[in-house]
């Protein structure tokens, strides 16, 4: 077996990657990105890994979420601080109702490079390479704004640790502290038809913090109700700049991707004998891969021992998207094949990329109520083989898009054009989610009784 290297992906076959034309500008970029400061730290990887290594033993729930794609027109802070604030009021409602810690993991900072269908879009006869992320092109339909540009990585790298440093700033800062969190639930149910359904457990998330305060538990001496933390993730699909932000940590002697604290593999370049797993097995991060239906036993058992040799507990989440349709087929005889050899993962549900359709008005959509039936199946599918329901992965996003169809305020097919605004797939609202996190909460509970 050759050793492995931050830059040994590149003998293997690799998919899904943009085509440049000035390979001098690519290496240039990449070099200069290899002497920019590293994003994260490594040790803080290593608390998230050990956290998700409590939930794998079934003591915690990590909550992933954020943008399909992030966007550099739409990089500013109400659009980071609302999908940090809707991070956070579900994990405070799911926190309480499953009485066990929450890991919160972002989909910002650094997630810009997206997986397509196709290489090419043709729209009126016209054919361009398709859009695959801020990080490669441009989302408008030109040829300038589709070739893609290498410098645009700077652009990420940059907004990456401006969003960082923002999301550092709330998590401690003061925005983060748990009545305010509690506050805008509170808010969110006053003016929601489904008030009656979860007005309870606001009320009484509220009147615990009444009662800490009464016993002289408050925001001032205690650091646990005014800040949090909150870590960052994306799809480590772009391996020129993840291999460019990869760093030897001092305190170890190992190599960590330092673009974020957890990083994972696509559904579309999971291969086993490709670049993407070949990266992927060096790096010391927690790290997710994505598992789609069509996954089978013996595949992931070779897959989860390529990435996860040591069986060590916290290294490894399986993100299954199945659709809501094929959940009940597909996810127990996983479940109980990785139960029954031991391995050690945590186990994840993407409820969105399986349950993507075309709306008669043309728009990209998902239906709130397909979501729900894929986590309601997870965690009963879980329930049933004796397993952990680990965490939810989510495309959402703190602001009032009209994406995804369905939720309280029954988004219809006609109603998409209102505010859709996501450059790659449809997002989760801000009721939508929290609607979501409320039905979590009662599936918790459930598992916790
Ligand atoms: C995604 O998470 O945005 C994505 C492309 O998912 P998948 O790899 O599961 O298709
Ligand atoms: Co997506």
């Amino acid at each position: 077996m050759s050793q492995w290297t931050p830059d040994s992906w590149r003998e293997k076959p690799i998919l899904q990657q943009p085509h440049y034309n000035d390979l001098a500008a690519l290496k240039e970029v990449e070099a200069i990105i290899a002497n920019y400061p590293p994003l994260v730290f490594a040790e803080e990887t290593r608390q998230l890994y050990k956290q998700l290594g409590e939930v794998c033993q079934g003591k915690g729930f990590l909550l992933q979420g954020g943008d399909c794609a992030e966007s550099f027109d739409e990089f500013n802070a109400p659009k980071i601080r609302d999908t940090f604030k809707v991070i956070l009021q579900m994990a405070v409602v799911m926190t309480f109702a499953g009485r066990s810690p929450v890991t919160k993991v972002a989909r910002m900072a650094g997630q810009y490079a997206k997986p397509r269908s196709g290489d090419f879009e043709t729209i009126d006869g016209v054919s361009l390479p398709s859009y695959r992320g801020d990080i490669i092109n441009s989302f408008e339909f030109t040829k300038e704004a589709r070739e893609p540009d290498p410098t645009r990585m700077l652009d990420a790298y940059h907004r990456s640790a401006s969003t960082l440093n923002l999301l550092r700033a709330f998590a401690q800062g003061g925005l983060a502290d748990l009545h305010q969190v509690n506050r805008w639930n509170m808010a969110f149910l006053e003016n929601n038809p489904l008030k009656e359904r979860y007005q309870d457990l606001a009320t009484r998330i509220e009147d615990t913090l009444g009662f800490m305060d009464v016993i002289g538990l408050n925001s001032q001496n205690t650091s646990a109700l005014h800040e949090t933390s909150l870590y960052t993730s994306h799809e480590a699909l772009l391996l020129n700049y993840e291999q460019a932000l990869t760093r030897i940590d001092t305190l170890t002697g190992l190599p960590y991707n330092c673009s974020a604290h957890m990083l994972w593999i696509g559904e579309r370049t999971r291969q086993l004998d490709h670049a993407h797993v070949e990266f992927f097995k060096g790096i010391n991060n927690p790290i997710g891969v994505k598992v789609g239906p069509t996954m089978q036993e013996d595949e992931l058992i070779t897959l989860i021992d390529a990435l996860n040799p040591e069986n060590s507990p916290g290294r490894l989440t399986l993100i299954t998207r199945m659709g809501a349709d094929n959940l009940a087929q597909n996810l127990p005889r996983l479940l109980r094949r990785v139960k029954q050899e031991g391995r050690n993962v945590v186990w994840s549900s993407d409820p969105m990329h399986g349950n993507t359709f075309k709306a008669s008005s043309g728009y990209k959509t998902r239906n709130f109520d397909a979501i729900l039936k894929e986590i309601k199946q997870f965690f009963d599918v879980h329930s049933a083989e004796g397993t952990h329901a680990g965490g939810i992965h989510l495309e959402m996003t703190g602001q009032h898009v009209t994406e995804c169809t369905g939720g309280a305020y029954q988004i219809s097919d006609d109603d998409l054009a209102q505010a859709y605004k996501t450059q790659c797939d449809p997002r989760l609202n801000a009721d939508q989610v929290l609607e979501m996190a409320f039905l979590v909460a009662d599936h918790l509970k459930q598992a916790k009784s």
